[in-house]
């Protein structure tokens, strides 16, 4: 495999971050269909893109719980139930959810005293929820729109191929 690198040039907007990440990130995942590899690469490569905090999944793994997978960041709660937090909410919805301050989002799981904000974007397979991908950040508000529809797109990549 061929050295890749998700850094991004300076100067562009964070629409056009996401348009170029997920231009080379499609190209660069296509054919690994094994899931712990992709998720683990998709973590890091979300990573160096946009430096976030703490950024991986949590599979569906029993009926009501979910289970940690591949990350990037410190240390994590290893199961979260549905319902629960950020990530178990947006499980139990199949929606998106987008918190800019996490203090603020009632239940939300406190795995790092540093995480501020955050965002979950369930994965769909067959019409059912497989995994979230969350991401945290140590700043007050920082998803958008923009990183929803980024993100979005992001995890539809992936369900396709894993
Ligand atoms: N904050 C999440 C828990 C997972 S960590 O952020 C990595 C939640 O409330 O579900």
């Amino acid at each position: 495999m061929a050295e890749q690198s998700f850094s991004m040039p300076a100067g562009l907007t964070k629409r056009e971050r996401y348009e170029q990440f997920l231009s080379e990130f499609a190209i660069f995942i296509e054919g690994e269909d094994d899931l712990i590899s992709a998720l683990a690469n998709t973590a890091a490569a979300l990573r160096e893109a946009f430096g976030f905090f703490w950024v991986g999944f949590y599979l569906t793994k029993e009926p009501e719980w979910l289970h940690l997978g591949p990350f990037q960041g410190p240390v994590a709660c290893t199961r979260i139930k549905k319902e629960r937090g950020v990530c178990g909410t947006a499980w139990a919805k199949a929606q998106t959810l987008v918190v800019p301050d996490v203090d603020a989002f009632p239940g939300h799981i406190a795995c790092s005293s540093l995480s501020r904000s955050e965002i979950v974007v369930p994965m769909m397979k067959d019409g059912n929820v497989i995994g979230v991908l969350d991401i945290d950040s140590d700043q007050l508000a920082t998803f958008d729109d923009v990183d929803r529809e980024g993100l979005e797109t992001l995890v539809a990549i992936l369900c396709r191929i894993i």
